[in-house]
């Protein structure tokens, strides 16, 4: 391979890993989650082929059918992280509660969060799924892994990424130096760079928003999404396009390649429940990248990254995706929140 051909995932890598941005063992797990990336992307790929659509008919903590990709998925990752030496422990959006490296294997310094499959529901008719993954220290000097030691605002994270199954597999991914993308060479197996250092505009004409819960949000949401309707002719100025894949990894995508704003506010319907999606892998992770590109993520009131968790599978609302835009956004919710008080 000359030096004029993209890097694959492993010389990048070793080139961050020279640049002093992550450590051998870093570089092992991020290697060991790509690898079962491309494995959940070749089950995912067989479709009814593969005998592996439908519910598994069985539930998870979220209250949610799993569908039998989700466990596949999850049990990929798991078996993919166990032997390495490189995590102390792993949480997953399909386990009740964290799962220990087994014995004998030896621990390391790092913990593993992920949501297997993102955007299950699509999986059944043909619409982009993917994966995605968070990665923090595991603290000083712990002996017995404990829940607490999961929960550290998503500022902490060392490395975040995901891998979109869609027309190609691609790997997006961040150590803190900025955000990058892979896609998946199938003959020879390996991730190549296909994009680095990706920036997102920061303005935008596109929102992804779930429209049919309207009725239920809050005045700020109505606000804010109303002017977007108005476009032209309103105090936007301009006309607005709308998307909503309902596969979080799918819209962030799109975002992340052409700019926009994603949002999952929290509702009237359960208003102690702060949203749907879940901070510590899938808010915070998505969160890591998109700002690592320039983007901005909050809660509609703080900096989601800054937010500290108090569970495992804590839910958050999420305002993601171009700058200018998600400022305006918290800006009505931050606006509301005052004159509430
Ligand atoms: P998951 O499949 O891991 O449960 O995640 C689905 C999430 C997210 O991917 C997506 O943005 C959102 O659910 C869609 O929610 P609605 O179906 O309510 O639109
Ligand atoms: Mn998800
Ligand atoms: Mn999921």
């Amino acid at each position: 391979m000359t030096s004029k051909t993209p890097p694959v995932l492993t010389r990048f890598l070793i080139e961050e890993q020279r640049a002093g941005h992550i450590n051998p063992d870093l570089r092992l797990l991020i290697e060991v989650v790509a690898r079962a990336c491309k494995a959940i992307s070749r089950s995912v790929n067989k479709g009814a082929l593969g005998g592996v659509l439908g519910d598994a008919g069985t539930g998870n903590i979220q209250g949610e059918a799993q569908k039998k990709l989700d466990v596949l998925s999850n049990e990929i990752l798991l078996d993919a992280n166990e032997w390495g030496g490189h995590l102390a422990g792993c949480a997953s959006e399909e386990l009740d509660d964290f799962s220990e490296i087994p014995n004998p294997y030896p621990k390391g310094n790092y913990l593993l969060l992920f949501d297997p499959l993102d955007g299950s529901s699509n999986i059944d008719v043909n619409i982009s799924v993917g994966t995605i993954f968070s990665v923090l220290r595991c603290p000083e000097g712990v002996e017995k892994l404990e829940t607490q030691h999961f929960l550290q605002p998503g500022a902490k994270q060392v490395a975040a990424g995901y891998a979109v199954y869609g027309p190609s597999t691609m790997l997006v991914l961040t150590v803190g130096h900025g955000t990058h993308a892979f896609t998946l060479d199938r003959e020879v197996g390996t991730f190549v760079l296909t994009e680095r250092d990706i920036k997102i505009p920061e303005d935008t004409k596109e929102f992804a928003i779930n429209m049919s819960n309207q009725r239920h949000w809050f005045p700020p949401m109505q606000k804010y999404v109303a002017e977007l309707l108005e476009g032209k002719t309103g105090p936007r100025g301009k006309d607005f396009n709308m998307r909503w894949v309902a596969s979080m990894v799918a819209d962030v995508h799109r975002i992340l390649s052409r700019g926009g704003i994603f949002i999952y506010p929290r509702d009237r319907r359960e208003p102690d429940k702060p949203g749907k999606l879940r901070l510590l892998y899938e808010a915070n992770p998505m969160s890591f990248i998109i700002e690592q590109a320039g983007g901005a993520s909050t809660n509609g009131m703080q900096r989601i990254m800054d937010v500290q968790p108090e569970k495992l599978h804590e839910r958050v609302a999420v305002f993601l995706g171009s700058k200018n835009e998600v400022e305006l956004a918290t800006r009505y919710h931050r606006e509301a929140e005052q004159q509430a008080r």
